[in-house]
């Protein structure tokens, strides 16, 4: 069985970066399973389907077409066709986000693609179930966070219109697998420190537990 090390938290937690460069040095695929969250917003918005409607999103999620496409190293993915990257981080998509991951019958089409991947490959998982819902048995849990003020200076640095507290609230108080540290996560808090120390904080938990992370020299992010 492929290891699969989960790294959650709330929005602008560092969780991207750090879960990058950890696969990078790992030699494992990194997922971003808030992407695929997003590629299905992007498509039910692109489709004319109002996010809100609970009922309408859980019916399109029953019948898409999704697929997440692990290509040199990195995930592809399709809903119902293509899903251009670059459009998963608009504010429209940002803002609809949450609304649309808090439906059970998206959920579950989800989940069941992110467990189909640990066959294909060893993985550094990102998201905010990983290790509570989706991994649950994987000895190598890491909670990321950092205080409201930190992560709101963050993603405004990244210079992206994105109201996080809004999207975290909802994401900690839905019904089904809100997001909460598991029970044997190691939770680093990233408020001061840099990426680098982050990383070094997770690669030397995993040195101990068995699994060798080598320093590579690029730090693509
Ligand atoms: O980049 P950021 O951390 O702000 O967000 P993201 O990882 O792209 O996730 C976007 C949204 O997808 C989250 O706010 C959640 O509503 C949802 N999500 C989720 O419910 N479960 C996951 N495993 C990953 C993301």
């Amino acid at each position: 069985m492929n290891p699969v090390i989960a790294i959650d938290g709330p929005s602008a937690s560092g969780k991207s970066t750090v879960a990058r460069r950890v696969a990078a040095q790992l030699g494992f695929v990194y997922v971003d399973t808030g992407a695929m969250y997003r590629a299905v917003t992007w498509r039910l918005l692109h489709e004319g389907i109002d996010p809100a409607k609970t009922a309408a999103v859980a019916a399109f999620s029953e019948r898409m077409d999704f697929h997440a496409i692990i290509k040199g190293g990195t995930t592809r993915l399709e809903c119902n066709g293509p899903i251009d990257p670059d459009a998963l981080r608009s504010p429209d998509v940002s803002s609809a986000v949450a609304l649309v991951a808090r439906v059970p019958e998206t959920r579950a089409r989800l989940v069941a693609e992110q467990r189909s991947l640990r066959a294909l490959a060893p993985l550094v998982m990102e998201g905010r179930d990983i290790g509570s819902v989706v991994f649950p048995n994987t000895p190598y849990k890491f909670y990321l966070d950092a205080r409201p003020e930190v992560r709101e200076a963050r993603r405004h640095l990244q210079g992206e219109e994105d109201a996080i507290n809004r999207r975290d609230n909802i994401d900690r108080s839905r019904a089904v697998a809100p997001l909460r540290v598991a029970d044997d996560a190691r939770v680093i808090d990233s408020s001061s420190l840099s990426i680098d120390e982050v990383v070094a904080a997770v690669c030397s938990a995993l040195d101990t537990a068995g699994l060798q992370c080598r320093p590579t020299d690029s730090h693509a992010s």
